[in-house]
C-alpha cells in the first residue's frame, strides 16, 4: 500500500511517500481502507523531532482518518465490514498514524460516519472536534447563556469550539485574521468577530461583553494571560491547550481576586470512553447541520510533505495562510 511515513525526524523533506506492507489486524482492531485523512499541528511537531514518546520505524504520520472497514479482528463486536467509520488519536503514544491506504486501528478509537456526511468532513473534524468538546464541556463546563471568547476562531480547533458553543446556546466572540476569515466565523455562528489585524482586541470584546466573558479559549502557542484575565468575568475559566514552550507573564492578583480558574489538557490523554462521548455529540451535530468542517483544501496523500509545509507555516510561522483544515486523499 502507499503511505506517507518517516524513518527519521526532520523538516518536511524527510517525509517519504512509498510502499509499506498492509498492516495485519490484531484481535481488537479493524482494518480501515482510508478515504480521507487530515493534518494537525502535532503531526508537524512529531515529524520535526519532538520527543514525546518512542516512534515506531518506519512511522506513518497522521492522527485523523475516515474510511471503510474492510476486515475486523476476532474480538471486534461493534464494527462490520463495509461500515464507514471515522477516528482520531492515532499516530500518538507510540501508535502508527493514518497517512496510509490502509490502517489497523483499535475498535475503541473508531466511530460510525453519519449517513449523508462525506469522509473529508469527518477526517477534518476528528482531532479538533474531540479537542473542542473536551475543553468546552469536560473542562470549562460551558452552559447555555454564557459568553465565550475564542482566540483563533477560524482555526482548526477554534472553528469547532465556536460551532459547538453556538450549538448549546452560548454566545461566541471570536478573533479572525482578516475580513474573509471573519466572515467564516460569522457563518459558523459567532455573534461578534474581532479582526485581530485591525484595532484593539480587548476594547472591542469589552464593548460587546462589558461585564466580561465566562470562558476565554486560547488557541495560540503564546498565551496572553493579561488579555485573558482582563476579559474574564467573575469566576471566569481559561482554557489552555497549546504552547508547550511558552512561559508568558501571569497577572496573579486579578486572576484570584475574580475567582477565576484555568484548565489545561491534551486530547490524547482522554480515555476512549470520554472520546467516544465527544464523537457521539459530533455525529449528532453533523447530522442536524449544527456542525461542519472548515476545509481549506484537499490534496493527494502523495503531497503530504507539502501539507506539512503549509500547516507549519500557518501554525508556527504565523503566516495566517490557511482557513481551517488540510485534508489528504490516498
Ligand atoms: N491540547 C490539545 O489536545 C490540542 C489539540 C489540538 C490542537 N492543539 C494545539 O492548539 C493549537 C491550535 O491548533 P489548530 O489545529 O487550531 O491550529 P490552526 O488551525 O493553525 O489555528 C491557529 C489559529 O491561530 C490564529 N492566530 C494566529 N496568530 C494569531 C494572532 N496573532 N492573533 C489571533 N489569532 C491568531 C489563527 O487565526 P487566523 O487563521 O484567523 O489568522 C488560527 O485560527 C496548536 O498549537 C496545536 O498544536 C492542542
Amino acid at each position: 500500500m502507499k503511505a506517507a511515513f518517516i524513518e527519521q525526524a526532520g523538516p518536511p523533506e524527510v517525509i517519504q511517500y512509498g510502499e509499506l506492507p498492509i498492516p495485519k489486524v490484531e484481535e481488537n482492531q479493524a482494518l480501515v481502507r482510508t478515504a480521507a485523512v487530515s493534518i494537525n499541528p502535532i503531526d508537524t511537531y512529531i515529524r520535526g523531532g519532538a520527543k514525546y514518546w518512542e516512534l515506531p520505524s518506519p512511522f506513518v504520520l497522521g492522527c485523523d482518518i475516515a474510511g471503510e472497514v474492510v476486515e475486523v479482528g476476532s474480538n471486534v463486536s461493534g464494527l462490520a465490514v463495509g461500515q464507514r467509520v471515522w477516528g482520531s488519536n492515532q499516530g500518538l503514544l507510540g501508535r502508527q498514524g493514518t497517512f496510509a491506504e490502509y490502517c489497523a486501528i483499535d475498535e475503541q478509537w473508531l466511530y460510525p460516519i453519519p449517513d449523508g456526511v462525506d469522509s473529508e468532513s469527518m477526517a477534518a473534524a476528528a482531532l479538533v472536534g474531540i479537542t473542542a468538546h473536551l475543553g468546552l464541556f469536560r473542562e470549562a463546563r460551558l452552559r447555555a447563556g454564557e459568553t465565550i471568547f475564542v482566540r483563533g476562531g477560524a482555526g482548526g480547533v477554534g472553528s469547532m469550539v465556536l460551532q459547538m458553543a453556538s450549538a448549546i446556546g452560548a454566545t461566541v466572540i471570536a478573533t479572525a485574521g482578516g475580513a474573509e476569515k471573519a466572515a467564516v466565523c460569522r457563518r459558523l455562528g459567532a455573534k461578534h468577530v474581532v479582526d485581530y489585524t485591525q484595532g484593539n482586541i480587548c476594547e472591542q470584546v469589552s464593548d460587546f461583553a462589558p461585564s466580561g466573558v465566562q470562558v476565554f479559549w486560547e488557541t495560540l502557542r503564546e498565551p496572553d494571560f493579561d488579555m485573558a484575565v482582563s476579559l474574564l468575568s467573575e469566576k471566569g475559566r481559561i482554557i489552555l491547550m497549546a504552547g508547550r514552550d511558552a512561559r508568558p507573564p501571569f497577572p496573579v492578583g486579578p486572576f484570584y481576586v475574580k475567582g477565576c480558574s484555568m484548565h489545561g489538557f491534551v486530547m490524547f490523554k482522554a480515555t476512549a470512553e470520554e472520546q467516544r462521548a465527544c464523537a457521539a455529540d459530533i455525529n449528532h451535530w453533523f447530522t442536524n447541520g449544527q456542525l461542519q468542517a472548515v476545509i481549506d483544501r484537499t490534496l493527494p496523500l502523495s503531497e503530504a510533505a507539502e501539507a506539512h509545509r503549509l500547516q507549519e507555516a500557518h501554525t508556527i510561522g504565523n503566516t495566517s495562510t490557511l482557513t481551517g483544515k488540510l485534508v489528504l486523499r490516498p
